[in-house]
């Protein structure tokens, strides 16, 4: 990834001017203009419409200035976007922009290349950071989502749990927060179930822990889903499904970020982060259908699909974290297929019986340009997977709420934290969008971020 601190220069000094003009204030606009500029954008068809932008010539031939129709799509980032297709220099943004935060943000964030096997031919146009805005904030979000993404495009080859650990571990030292694994056989007796979704592959499974700040201050606890490869185990996944299985570890990623923000905003909390990490894999000492497995908790779970693997380590990484009470118990993960199938690649479902927490959510989504949608913890959906022979069984038969019941799944290993959430997020966006390259991609992080900010440590 480009480091963004090299695309969204420090304020304080001169760049080409980017002129936002709305198409109702373009008659005043052109007035002040000279009148051979006024020509130019005439020969050009140039009225400021939305989405368009032009480039103004200086004297000997230079680019002088640069005047944009501020969007009318709903995409704060849109903007940046359209801006980034400029010439490589440096820019400055001239004039009012509503959220011009968002839009330094949108710039870094349609910057990222992701670079590990082909190194990116340049870094674009660059951006003097806009007067008011906090330049730290903005390079704290982007240099997050581009670890997530850098994590979450990396293929299984090269990001199997033992990467996963390593860069674990280069987060928890750059902040001098405390880690701690567990690997292997040693998870049998207290993480049953991760052991044994991840026991087929020679890459070892482990639980990854990390712990950070005052002990005394409130405890947020994060978990996310680190399968770094699904083939879906046993009932193996068609070459359609299994393509993009690189990303099931996703949620690991997530957290990470997240975790990565909080420390480097060095906000006001105890922090623990929990990532099982595994690689649901194929051997003939494999987890089966039909095999009965007794969770941390005490649970018995029988296997209706290998499949549903997120949520067998999760319930195992959940149960250890909710023995400490936490103030907050937050998972992650790229759980179902359903939740896409219910809101698309765009928006992450997120379940919560915290009303308080669920609306601050969706406000903040919307104002940060990370949008999530609720979707509800439907008690009665419990009786679609429920056994014949054990507590639970993993996956219902019949295929209906396939999110909500992995979440309410989720939900029976967690009793003690005072609130709790599970976020269902795809990681990836399949065609590129405003600040939105194809690829890996971290979803409701920074709206976490700020939710968090505002709940724990305000
Ligand atoms: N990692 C997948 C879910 C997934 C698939 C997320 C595609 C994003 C895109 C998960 O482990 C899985 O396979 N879930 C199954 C559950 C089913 C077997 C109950 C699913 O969603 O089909
Ligand atoms: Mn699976
Ligand atoms: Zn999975």
């Amino acid at each position: 990834m480009a480091d963004p601190e090299t695309v969204l220069l420090a304020a304080g000094r001169g760049g080409i001017p980017i002129s936002v003009v709305k198409a109702r204030d373009w008659e005043a606009f052109r007035r002040q203009l000279a009148p051979d500029m006024r020509r130019w954008c005439e020969s050009n068809g140039f009225k400021s419409q939305p989405g368009r932008l032009l480039a103004l010539p200086g004297a000997q031939g230079l680019l002088r200035q640069v005047v944009v129709g501020d969007a009318e799509e709903p995409d704060a980032f849109a903007l940046a976007r359209l801006c980034r297709s400029l010439p490589e220099g440096i820019y400055a943004l001239s004039g009012g922009l509503s959220k011009p935060e968002l839009f330094a943000l949108g710039w870094c964030l349609d910057a990222y290349r992701y670079d590990r096997y082909r190194k990116a031919s340049s870094v674009g146009p660059r951006l003097v950071c806009p007067g008011g805005v906090d330049r730290a904030e903005v390079l704290r979000a982007a240099a997050a989502s581009g670890l997530v993404r850098d994590l979450v495009n990396t293929p299984a080859s090269d990001m199997g749990p033992d990467e996963l650990e390593t860069a674990a571990l280069a987060l928890a030292k750059a902040h001098k927060a405390k880690i701690a694994v567990i690997s292997g056989k040693a998870l049998e007796r207290g993480f049953p179930m991760i052991h044994a979704v991840g026991k087929a592959s020679p890459r070892l499974p482990r639980l990854i822990d990390i712990s950070w700040g005052p002990s005394r201050a409130p405890r947020l606890t994060l978990v996310g889903k680190g399968v770094c490869f699904d083939t879906g185990g046993l009932d193996i996944k068609p070459a359609s499904g299994m393509a993009l299985m690189k990303k099931d570890m996703g949620g690991a990623a997530h957290v990470l970020g997240l975790a990565q923000m909080i420390m480097s905003a060095g906000l006001k909390l105890r922090l623990r982060v929990l990532i099982p990490a595994v690689e649901n894999a194929i051997a003939g000492n494999a987890f089966r259908p039909g095999d009965v497995l007794t969770s941390r908790k005490g649970l018995t779970v029988e296997i209706g699909n290998t499949d549903a693997e997120g949520r067998l380590i999760l319930a195992d990484a959940l149960a250890l974290a909710d023995e400490d009470a936490p103030d907050l118990l937050i998972d992650m993960a790229t759980l179902t297929g359903a939740a896409r199938v219910a809101l698309g690649p765009d928006l992450p479902a997120f379940f919560t019986d915290d009303d308080w927490l669920a609306d601050e959510m969706l406000r903040q989504g919307l104002a940060v340009n990370d949008p999530v949608w609720r979707l509800p913890l439907w008690r009665p959906y419990g009786r679609l997977f429920e056994s014949s022979v054990a507590d639970l069984n993993n996956a219902g038969e019949s295929g209906f709420a396939g999110a909500i019941t992995a979440a309410l799944f989720l939900r029976r290993f967690v009793q003690k934290a005072k609130a709790y959430a599970h976020f269902d997020v795809f990681a990836w966006t399949p065609a590129a969008l405003p600040g939105r390259p194809r690829g890996g991609e971290a979803q409701a992080m920074r709206t976490l971020f700020e939710v968090i900010r505002s709940r724990l440590a305000g």
